[in-house]
Order: C-alpha cells, then sequence, then structure tokens
C-alpha cells in the first residue's frame, strides 16, 4: 500500500494552497470561535476528501478556482459533521486528541458545528458556485439523514443488512461521492463523466465505512479515536450483523440482551467483540468491503489512463487497506 504522501505527490503543490485557503477561512472574529477552530486546525485529518477532488478534477481536465472551492467547501463541511458526530456518539477523542465535545461541552461544541457548516455554504456562496452547492447541499441533507436512521435503528436494536448500507450510503458515502463529482465538474467534464465520477465515489464512500466499522473492532490504538464505541453506543455495524443473522436463534437473543442491557460495560463489550471475530464477521465485512472496493476500480478503469488516475487509484486502496 502506497503512503498518503506519495499518493498526493502529483497534487501536492494543489493541496498546500488548499490547506491555507482552508485555515483562513476557519478564522473569525469571535476569540472563543477562534481558539476553537484554530485548535481544529492544528489537528487535521487524513484530509482524504480533498485529496479525492483534487485527483477527479485533473484527471479530468485543468484544475480551476472551483476546484478550490470544492475542496474547501467539503472539508469544512466534513469536520462540522465531525464536530456534531462526536456529540451524537458522546465519544472524548478525535484525531488522538481530545473531541471538541470532551474540551468545550455540547453546548458549544453544537454552535461551533453549526458555524463551520455556514462558513462552508458562504464560501461556495461567495464564489457563486452553485452546481457545487447543489451537489454538497444533496450531501449534507442525505448525512443528517443517515445519522438519524442509524439512531432510530440502535433504539431498536434491529437492523437488516440493507438498511445498514442505505446508513452507510447515506452518512458517509453521499459526501465521497460529492468529493469525486464536484472535482469532475470543477474542470468541465460532461455531465454523464460527472455522474459516472459520483458513482465510483459512492462505490469507495461505501467501502470506506465498512473500513471505519472494521477498525472500530481492532485492538491498535493508532486511529486516534476509541476503538469499541459502536457497541458502547449500540451501533450495529456489519460484521455484527452478519453474526447476528448466522448464529442460532437463542445465541443471537443472548447477543441482543447483552446489548441492551451491558453496552456500558466493557468486559461484556469486550465479550460482544470476541463473539463476532470468532464466528466469521470480521472476514465477511472484509470480503464485502472488497467487493465495493472492485466495483469502484472497475468504474476508473473505464476512463483514460493518466497519473492522476494512477494516484486515485492508489487512493482506493488506501482507503481499504489504511490502519486509521
Ligand atoms: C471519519 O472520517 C468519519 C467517517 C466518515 C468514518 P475520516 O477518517 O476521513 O476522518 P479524518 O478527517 O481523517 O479525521
Ligand atoms: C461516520 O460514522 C460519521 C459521519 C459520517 C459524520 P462514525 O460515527 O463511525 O465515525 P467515527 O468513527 O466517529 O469517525
Ligand atoms: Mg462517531
Ligand atoms: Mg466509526
Amino acid at each position: 500500500m502506497a503512503k498518503l504522501e506519495e499518493i498526493k505527490f502529483p497534487v501536492s503543490g494543489q493541496i498546500e494552497e488548499f490547506e491555507k485557503k482552508f485555515s483562513s477561512s476557519m478564522k473569525s472574529s469571535v476569540p472563543l470561535l477562534n481558539k476553537i477552530t484554530h485548535y481544529i486546525v492544528k489537528r487535521k485529518g487524513k484530509q482524504i476528501r480533498p485529496l479525492f477532488v483534487f485527483l477527479s478534477a485533473n484527471m479530468h481536465g485543468d484544475v480551476s478556482e472551483s476546484t478550490f472551492s470544492a475542496a474547501s467547501l467539503i472539508e469544512i463541511l466534513h469536520t462540522a459533521t465531525l464536530v456534531h458526530d462526536d456529540i451524537v456518539d458522546d465519544s472524548n477523542m478525535r484525531r488522538g486528541f481530545f473531541s471538541l465535545n470532551a474540551l468545550w461541552k455540547n453546548k458549544i461544541s453544537v454552535l461551533v458545528g453549526d458555524y463551520l457548516l455556514s462558513q462552508g455554504l458562504l464560501l461556495a456562496m461567495e464564489n457563486k458556485e452553485y452546481d457545487l452547492l447543489q451537489i454538497v447541499s444533496k450531501a449534507t441533507q442525505e448525512m443528517s439523514e443517515g445519522e438519524l436512521l442509524q439512531i432510530e435503528k440502535a433504539r431498536r436494536l434491529d437492523i437488516k443488512e440493507e438498511v445498514y448500507f442505505e446508513i452507510i450510503r447515506k452518512k458517509t458515502a453521499s459526501l465521497i461521492a460529492s468529493c469525486c463529482a464536484c472535482g469532475a465538474s470543477s474542470v468541465k467534464a460532461d455531465e454523464q463523466v460527472v455522474q459516472k465520477m459520483h458513482k465510483f465515489g459512492e462505490m469507495i464512500g461505501i467501502a470506506f465505512q465498512i473500513k471505519d466499522d472494521l477498525l472500530d473492532y481492532e485492538k491498535t490504538s493508532l486511529i486516534g479515536k476509541p476503538k469499541g464505541v459502536d457497541i458502547k453506543e449500540k451501533k450495529m455495524t456489519l460484521p455484527l450483523i452478519y453474526v447476528l443473522n448466522t448464529v442460532p436463534d437463542k445465541e443471537r437473543k443472548k447477543v441482543i440482551k447483552a446489548i441492551k442491557y451491558n453496552h456500558d460495560n466493557p468486559k461484556k463489550v469486550a465479550e460482544i467483540i470476541e463473539k463476532v471475530k470468532s464466528n466469521g464477521g470480521i472476514e465477511y465485512a472484509n470480503k464485502i468491503m472488497e467487493q465495493y472496493r472492485d466495483d469502484a476500480l472497475k468504474i476508473l478503469k473505464e476512463f483514460p489512463q493518466n497519473k492522476y488516475r494512477d494516484s486515485l487509484e492508489q487512493l482506493v486502496l488506501f482507503t481499504t487497506e489504511r490502519k486509521k
């Protein structure tokens, strides 16, 4: 697997320029807000979404101001949703540091998330990027729907594979699909190409979230966020759903009961994790993830080869093999 630095290489100058724009767009005249956005900018994530934008754009044409707007808008929205997600998931760690809600509590964090969201939209408005706004607003709406659907299902502890895929398509894949579509659209690619890039992004976006859910089962502390939190939050992800669907009825009821009444007990959570592992849940989820990865690669290969397409291919592989 290539390192992110290597994958970025053909667009490294553009990413650097993006980072400047991104951090300056986070500034505010309210001191508390400025302190918090400074904290966020200092602890940046992998920034794979801007990378999807720039590689998709370069693959189909010459990058423009619109490409930079798309990358900034999407990374800001992503940041806003992470701030809100950590409140919803009651998670106190993000990117290896305290989450905003751990440091400033929910009240302030909700407002910071809202501020970022509107800042992102304003950025696109200033540049009159209506196509971009159209694609990304839809994705933002789907992200909220996905998170709400997930909460609804977590309460009732009944979730079918089909619904799991609907949740992750909405909460994660829609934004990654937007990256690829907006990248292509920012260089005036044909509508058909934009649609195809959207589909590509959706496929790799689904694989991305399956991987994130698999990482929650791993021992490593590398990922920079707490592990085993999905079960603690009664979030049923693919490895668990598979095992619940395959073990005998009596076993299934026992696991569901444990999640329902003991999800706050680390020892019980560890037992459920072991059960999922020993019943093939991890292998199964890996297999499905690889199918989505291959679907994405297939779409990508329909476009002519160039160095940007090669990097995008590497980014697809990185998505499913990453350790954080
Ligand atoms: C985390 O996304 C949220 C999910 C959709 C799983 P990333 O793993 O891209 O987060 P950062 O930006 O690199 O921290
Ligand atoms: C993805 O779900 C969250 C968003 C799409 C905002 P998770 O809740 O699994 O993400 P992490 O694991 O906290 O990053
Ligand atoms: Mg979360
Ligand atoms: Mg997760």
